[in-house]
């Protein structure tokens, strides 16, 4: 039987590019190879495409330059159906060669890759791919779209003021004045759309508020001020399916060494708990299952289903709760469309190892593929065959 050709694409223009570094090469590892010949794509933080055999060694990137001199240069074909990249000619005579591939595996996390741009390169090429499609990548992405859309699902959510970068400079008083009235102090503020904690910042009062936001600003041009959940826990918890049929995972419970999880927190502990080697989410000191009832795990659990189906899911997602151990008040928090690692590590603990939980992704990759392609998109034939133009005959000058 022939292989399926799995291209994995990673890396990246996003903040989160190391991390999708670690999360694609974990996948590559994981992939059946019975199964699969897996080719990495690898998109370089200038968004130049790569392919090449060194890309699956993670020792490789530390030396970048000449692991891309290693590499070559790639361009996806754009036009429907062709399902190939090329790799641009060498020299005056030689041909641009051209390599097919079923289906696309994107491990990014953040912009332009787990944002919809893209899924929108993959609809394009009309290629199977896994994980959520432009609509669910986008509005995941972003923080204000994500919770007006679960706030309408009924889903329990901290109170937010949300404003632009631009309304923040012309009336800042205003600004101020609304989230005073609408959440007090102490509050959390975010950029709406980047992630692994980067410009997020904790204001007490009146003074912090603006150096938070004056932070948030510098990040993005979208800003969601939130309460302050008080005796803080955060429990996640991963969904695997589709909107006909997704089945959630054990929860867990990360344990930061501060208050706010910070990036290295996120991504940059070994395994003895120090700051150092980049080993990605796996790697984040966690409690699985997380130490919580079984009536709040199903909670979290139902919560996390329809958070995924109201955001058009598909793939794997992690979708994480803010928890008040005190009341056991819970929040959603969040979906990440790709989570770091895919969360394979909540998978193992439910009962799927990496190589099946991969395997699932393509599978939904490619029922979703085919349903797109039973949808009409068209009527055959041409309407402007048929002749009567009215007022247009004039178009041609
Ligand atoms: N409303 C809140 N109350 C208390 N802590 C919060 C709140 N929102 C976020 N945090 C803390 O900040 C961290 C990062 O926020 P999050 O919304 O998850 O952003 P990111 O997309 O960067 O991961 C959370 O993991 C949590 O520790
Ligand atoms: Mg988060």
């Amino acid at each position: 039987m022939q292989k399926i050709r799995v291209g994995v694409v990673f890396g990246g223009k996003s903040v989160e590019h190391e991390i999708s570094i670690v999360s694609a090469l974990q996948a590559m590892a994981a992939l059946n190879q019975e199964k699969y010949s897996v080719t990495p794509i690898y998109i370089s933080k200038d968004g130049i495409w790569y392919t090449g055999e060194k890309l699956t060694d993670i020792e490789a990137y530390r030396k970048l330059p000449e692991l891309l001199a290693a590499c070559q240069k790639i361009v996806p074909a754009i036009n429907s159906d062709e399902r190939q990249y090329y790799i641009p000619k060498q020299g005056m005579f030689a041909k641009w060669l051209q390599e097919q591939i079923d289906i696309m595996l994107p491990i990014f996390h953040g912009s332009h890759g787990e944002d919809g741009c893209m899924q929108g390169v993959f609809e394009l090429m009309n290629i199977p791919y896994a994980g959520p499609g432009v609509l669910g990548a986008a509005v995941g992405m972003d923080k204000i779209m994500m919770k007006a859309v679960l706030k309408d699902a009924g889903l329990p959510m901290v109170p937010y003021v949300w404003f632009t970068g631009f309304r923040w400079t012309e009336e800042q008083n205003a600004v101020i004045g609304e989230i005073e009235r609408e959440l007090g102090y102490p509050v959390i503020v975010k950029p709406a759309n980047l992630g692994s904690s980067i410009g997020i910042g904790k204001a007490a009062n009146r003074e912090e508020l603006v150096d938070a936001i004056e932070l948030a600003v510098s990040f993005s041009s979208r800003i969601v001020v939130e309460k302050m959940v008080e005796h803080l826990r955060e429990i996640n918890c991963s969904v695997l399916g589709d909107v006909e049929y997704a089945e959630a995972s054990v929860c867990e419970e990360p344990v930061a060494a501060k208050d706010i999880l910070t990036y290295a927190d996120k991504y940059m502990k070994d395994s003895s708990g120090k700051t150092g080697d980049s080993k990605g989410m796996a790697s984040l000191s966690r409690q699985i299952p997380a130490p919580i009832s079984e009536d709040l795990t199903k909670r979290i659990q139902d919560y996390a289903k329809k958070t995924f189906i109201a955001l058009d899911g598909s793939g794997v997602s992690r979708i994480d709760f803010l928890l008040n151990g005190d009341s056991e008040e819970v929040f959603v928090n969040e979906i990440n469309t790709i989570p770091g690692s895919l969360s394979f590590y909540l998978w193992q603990a439910t009962g799927k190892d990496f190589g099946q939980l991969l395997d699932k992704l393509i599978e939904l990759a490619l029922k979703r593929n085919r349903e797109k392609n039973r949808l009409t998109y068209s009527y055959d034939g041409n309407i402007l065959a048929g002749g009567n133009f009215g007022g247009l005959k004039g178009c041609k000058k």
